[in-house]
């Protein structure tokens, strides 16, 4: 049996389910922002690590003129609850000051490291930002951030695979899942 099929891992979102769900994100941004970049383009900020996957998919589905940075942060380390301490581990390679911002993350659950990062990207004087978020844990988002564009809601479970870890492992699972032991 292959790592991707392993007995303790079960399917939360197929990969399948999560394509469309992109490309229907992908669409909904590209029609929001057409009229409104003008000459300019829309910069997309991945969140390491967890965004990669997300973001070279969304990215693939936004029909504009954009850029792409990174910002790097960590909460977590390798336990499973946030502590709120967030850390900025690696910041944006240009300023983002009049531009129009499109933050990209793969899961927002207490909302604590989305919350200290726009506040912080706000102090740089964009021209917007806008969140999309692969997944939300709504039950558990006490610092009421809102996701502009989200991918799917789900009930507070510990999940893996695109993009999403469990210290350090399952990132290139190709679906989202549940590890069940
Ligand atoms: P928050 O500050 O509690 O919203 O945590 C956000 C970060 O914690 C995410 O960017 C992920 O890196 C990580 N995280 C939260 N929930 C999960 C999960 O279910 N699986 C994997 N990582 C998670």
């Amino acid at each position: 049996m292959g790592f991707f099929e392993q007995k303790n891992l079960s399917v939360m979102l197929s990969a399948e389910q999560v394509a469309a769900r992109v490309a229907a994100l992908g669409e909904q941004i590209t029609r929001d922002y057409v009229g409104k970049l003008g000459a300019d383009e829309l910069v997309c900020i991945g969140i390491l690590k967890g965004s990669f996957v997300f973001l070279a998919d969304l990215v693939r589905r936004i029909d504009l003129p954009l850029v792409v940075d990174f910002i790097a942060l960590s909460s977590y380390g390798d336990a499973t609850e946030s502590s709120g301490v967030v850390q900025l581990t690696q910041d944006l390679s240009r300023p983002i000051a009049g531009k129009h911002v499109l933050v990209v993350e793969d899961i927002v659950d207490t909302g604590l490291t989305m919350k200290y990062l726009l506040e912080n990207l706000h102090t740089r004087h964009p021209a917007s930002i806008k969140l999309a978020s692969l997944l939300e844990k709504p039950t558990k988002n006490q610092a009421g951030v809102k996701v502009d564009y989200l991918g799917f809601a789900i009930e507070d479970k510990f999940v893996v695979g695109y993009g999403l870890d469990a210290a350090s492992r399952y990132r290139n699972l190709p679906y989202i899942g549940l590890v069940t032991s």
